[in-house]
């Protein structure tokens, strides 16, 4: 997608359209974006209407491995959501922009919640993957912001940015996953370019900063999804150890096994909040 304004603004026009006239009656609540190895999350969504990105205008098929590329919209327990199966990341040159162009389509569908989820490379010493990241805040070093430029309808220019995920909905998580009896430790998510993993000084450096966790993803999608003052909650799923604190290097094969083991857990815990809300 292009960064001029109208082109953009046009493009969000004909996407919302799409997906709406796609939808037909429903009218999801909740949209839930899902990350690398995180795919089978979608497998539970019951009357499942699927939406090719192809399908729909300024989206684009999603270059990492392990992304499917489709909307799927339906009910899980008993909720109408919205799944967003393949992001489009930063890494791969496209634009923040494309990043959070389907964030910004469910906003304009009315949908108020957000849930997002990742991988990411476990910094905090007690982060034994693969197991759940509650992420209570994040902290930006991919030195672009999807709001960069022209201030897009129905979003500020300064959006407050002190309650990113959702106090409320946290709560609601630690509940369930207490419940449920799935460890979900909180901690803070730092989101770097990528696609390159990090160097182990790298790692150091993020530690004295406050971050417990590190991917390439999520940090856009929630700073849009704020500035259209939606909630969010977000999960990582700590596929591995972060660089230099395990002997192994890292590989993608690796954080997609390991986030398929989660997958399930993750699920549990998607459900267990959407019942609550
Ligand atoms: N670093 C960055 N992104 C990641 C990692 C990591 O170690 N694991 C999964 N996504």
């Amino acid at each position: 997608m292009s960064g001029e304004k109208g082109e953009g603004r046009s493009t969000l026009r004909a996407a919302t359209e799409t997906v709406s006239r796609t939808l037909g009656p429903l009218a999801p609540r909740v949209a839930i974006v899902l990350g690398s190895g995180l795919g089978d999350v979608a497998e539970g969504v019951r009357s499942a209407t699927h939406i090719p990105y192809a399908d729909i205008p300024g989206f684009q098929k999603p270059g990492a491995p392990g992304h499917k590329g489709e909307l799927v919209a339906g009910t899980l327990e008993g909720v109408e959501v919205l799944v967003q199966s393949g992001r489009f990341h930063l890494y791969e040159g496209h634009a923040p922009q494309l990043a959070v162009l389907p964030v910004r389509v469910f906003a304009r569908l009315g949908i108020r919640t957000l849930v997002v989820t990742n991988a990411a490379g476990g910094i905090r010493l007690t982060f034994r993957p693969p197991t759940l990241m509650l992420i209570a805040d994040h902290i930006n070093l991919m030195f672009r912001n999807p709001l960069e430029g022209a201030v897009e309808e129905g979003e500020q220019r300064f959006p407050d940015m002190s309650d990113p995920y959702d106090r409320e909905l946290r709560g609601i998580a630690r509940e369930v996953a207490l419940q449920q009896k799935i460890g979900l430790d909180e901690g803070v998510y730092a989101a770097l370019l990528g696609p390159s993993y990090e160097t182990p000084a790298e790692i150091r450096m993020l530690e004295r900063l406050g971050a417990n966790a590190v991917g390439m993803s999520t940090v856009p999608e929630v700073i849009v999804a704020r500035a259209r003052g939606m909630r969010c909650l977000g999960f990582s799923s700590i596929t591995n150890a972060a660089a230099g604190l395990s002997a192994a290097p890292l590989s993608h094969e690796e954080v997609l096994a390991a986030g398929a083991r989660v997958a399930g857990q993750l699920a549990t815990l998607i459900r267990g909040v959407l019942v609550k809300l």
